[in-house]
């Protein structure tokens, strides 16, 4: 069915922004009676061909879920692995990011993380800020229910310091102290691995953003599924509250020859 957005506009069908939480690195070690790590490190590689897919495809943001603020309370010894994981990715994909032409930028809680590790996060972004054929944000030590939080904080101190009225406060302007702020809102969300939640991700920004689950293990994810997911969000109506009707594109005039 065709949609348009609230001003009118027809929707593209492919999406311009993917959010994806990549469930299932664990289980898919278990399945291979290997150690977590390994399900993790496969999880890595699966990063690698869904940036790549997005590029071919011509996705203009992709945002992955690398490490929730719950995260942090996994036994001590993954919490460990995975930093090192996330070190070793920090030095290695950076030259191959700007090779490919891509941004990065870093959402979430940066200051839990190690000078080491602060220090490279904001390194990459610094080396990839000036490209410009897709963004891709790596949420690490992100929540949903924080960022709206730490948002309203901000909005909280100008109402105490005197620069904001309390009638002023409105969706407009906390959006705008939202991570992802100067980006548009996903269009599609795919979450891996069997379960259908958005566990504390993006809860303001996928307000109206199309959900898709399979339970295909995040390491397992190539081309084939991602593309299952666009082919079922190429088939959604979107309607942002309004009727069918209203969203209809306007007929086109066909004219014969
Ligand atoms: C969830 O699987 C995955 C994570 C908590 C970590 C995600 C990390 C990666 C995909 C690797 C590297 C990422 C980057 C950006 C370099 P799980 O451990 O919860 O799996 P389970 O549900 O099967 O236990």
């Amino acid at each position: 069915m065709p949609s348009a957005t609230p001003g009118g506009m027809p929707v593209p069908r492919q999406p311009a922004h993917l959010a994806i939480v990549m469930d299932g690195n664990g289980r898919w070690a278990q399945q291979r009676r290997r150690p977590r790590m390994i399900g993790h490190r496969a999880g890595a590689r699966a990063v690698n061909r869904t940036i790549d897919f997005c590029l071919e495809r011509g996705i203009a943001v992709l945002t992955l879920f690398a490490f929730s603020s719950e995260n942090w309370g996994r036994p001590q010894d993954e919490v460990d692995a995975l930093m090192k994981l996330f070190l070793a990715a920090l030095d290695r994909e950076v030259d191959e990011l700007e090779r490919r032409n891509v941004r990065v930028c870093f959402i979430g809680e940066r200051a839990r993380f190690s000078p080491g590790i602060a220090q490279r996060m904001a390194r990459a972004e610094q080396r990839t800020s000036g490209n410009r054929a897709m963004t891709l944000n790596i949420a690490a030590s992100y929540g949903g229910r924080q960022d709206i939080a730490l948002a309203a904080r901000r909005l909280a101190e100008q109402v105490a310091a005197g620069t904001l009225l309390p009638e002023q406060v409105d969706e407009q302007r906390l959006g705008r102290h939202m991570a992802l702020a100067d980006l548009p809102p996903p269009d599609l969300f795919i979450r891996t691995g069997g379960d259908t939640r958005i566990s504390n991700f993006l809860l303001w920004q996928l307000a109206y953003t199309e959900l898709w689950f399979t339970d295909v293990l995040w390491p397992d994810v190539d081309a084939a599924t991602l593309q299952q997911a666009l082919d079922a969000f190429a088939q959604r109506e979107r309607r942002y509250g309004l009727t069918s009707a209203q969203v209809a594109p306007p007929a086109t005039e066909t004219v014969s020859p």
